[in-house]
């Protein structure tokens, strides 16, 4: 497939200061308002300082906010489906106004940076959850981070950051996209799919990955999210170790990891499009989508919140405007008579396929039971088997 020249949003622009900027936002700073933000804006902040959220240039204003749930796009038109915003308490959106400078801090204290204030408003968060995630049922986990853990006012602006926010356990291996492009000059890539996952690599996401890569003649970016996924997840720092251990299955010199500190929302498609713009920015020309990305499981009434397909659709649709192509699975399941992940729909009706859900594997991996490969590689097993026993023995 042709891909549509890059367009202008694929471009990343860093946000950090110069060094003598800094300084000066360092003084300023001190006479302004202090806010720590919560774990979703710090990780939001993140992208935006390394240029990962490009073309934003801080959180949204109050019309690119409306303009973003209501129509997927900025107010100048610029496709964006994900309100990237800063939520505050009503005592400190009752200290600021337009012009005025939020210094945003760490817990430690020290500065992240400075935003330049235009809109500080009450939003509708029922309407925004309607509107991003198509429903207000507290089941989904996005409407009850809204209901539960967000802020009744949003602060608009500019940034001008001073630092990243400091996250112990991935700062060196969560590259900005700038660092990442570099990486894939020096190794001469110029045609990297994307893998976007929030779990250890089982053997249905390592097919996933070895297929695309192979299909499109492509290099692989192993992009996992380790800043907010699904509540229940397992832990980023073990996911990492999964990670790490599983690099060698891959033909030498053609697959990079970095992690990424991004807050999923787990909206399905309006996630897709969100994680497949953030790629085109890092710098990949291709993105794998399979079953169900992003989804947060079912309702109350054991129904899904999206089509499985859906997030793969609204990445084709808008194909020529993000510039990344979509490499699109269906739902791949194991087949022992063929020893192989296949898809579903692709076997003789009546053919026996195998598969494991997240709650069977947990008990197998507590139970210490062996794990077979068709499930899990024996090293990812074996990590996954060991931060079980080190979480085991520090509850006991
Ligand atoms: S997600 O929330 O990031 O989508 P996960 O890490 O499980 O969850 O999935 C990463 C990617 O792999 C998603 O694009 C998802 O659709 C895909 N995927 C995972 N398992 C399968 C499967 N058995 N068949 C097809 N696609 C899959």
């Amino acid at each position: 497939m042709t891909l549509q020249p890059a367009p202008i949003r694929a471009v990343p622009v860093p946000l950090l200061a110069s060094p003598g900027r800094r300084r000066a936002l360092r003084s300023l700073a001190a006479g302004m308002v202090d806010w720590v933000p919560t774990d979703r804006p710090r990780c939001d902040l993140d992208l935006l300082i390394t240029g990962a959220m490009a073309p934003l240039t801080g959180f949204l204003g109050r019309a690119d906010y409306e303009s973003v749930c209501e129509r997927m796009r900025l107010a100048d038109g610029a496709l964006w489906p994900m309100p990237i915003t800063l939520d505050v308490p009503a005592e400190i959106a009752r200290r600021l106004g337009p012009g005025e400078g939020l210094a945003l801090r760490e817990p430690s204290g020290a500065l992240l940076g400075v935003l330049w204030i235009d809109d500080v408003w009450a939003p509708d968060l029922d309407a925004e959850a309607e509107a991003v995630f198509r429903t207000t049922s507290d089941a989904h986990p996005g409407v009850a981070h809204l209901r539960e853990r967000t802020h009744p006012f949003y602060a608009g602006g500019r940034l001008e950051a001073v630092r990243r926010p400091f996250f112990p356990s991935f700062g060196r291996i969560s590259p900005g996209p700038l660092e990442v492009r570099t990486e894939f000059a020096r190794r001469g890539w110029n045609r990297i799919v994307a893998f976007h996952t929030r779990n250890p690599m089982h053997r249905a996401h390592f097919e996933l990955t070895r297929q695309a890569a192979e299909s499109v003649g492509a290099a692989l970016l192993l992009h996992p999210v380790v800043g907010m996924t699904k509540p229940g997840d397992v832990d980023p720092v073990t996911r990492i170790r999964c990670y790490q251990a599983l690099m060698h299955r891959y033909p030498t010199g053609r697959a990079l990891m970095a992690a990424i500190p991004m807050a999923m929302r787990m909206s399905g498609p309006r996630d897709s499009l969100w994680n497949a713009i953030l790629r085109a920015t890092f710098g990949c020309t291709h993105y794998i989508v399979g079953r169900d990305h992003a989804s947060p499981g079912p309702d109350h009434d054991g129904r899904p919140f999206y089509d499985p397909y859906e997030a793969q659709d609204i990445l084709f649709r808008h194909e020529a405007e993000t510039g990344i192509a979509t490499v699109a699975f269906p739902a791949l399941t194991y087949a022992p008579a063929l020893d192989r992940y296949v898809p579903a729909d692709e076997l003789p009706a009546g053919a026996e396929t195998r598969t494991v859900s997240g709650t069977e594997l947990r008990s197998l991996l507590a139970s210490g039971s062996d794990i077979p490969e068709w499930i899990t590689f024996p090293e990812v097993a074996a990590v996954l088997r060991s931060a079980q026993r080190q979480a085991a023995a520090s509850n006991g």
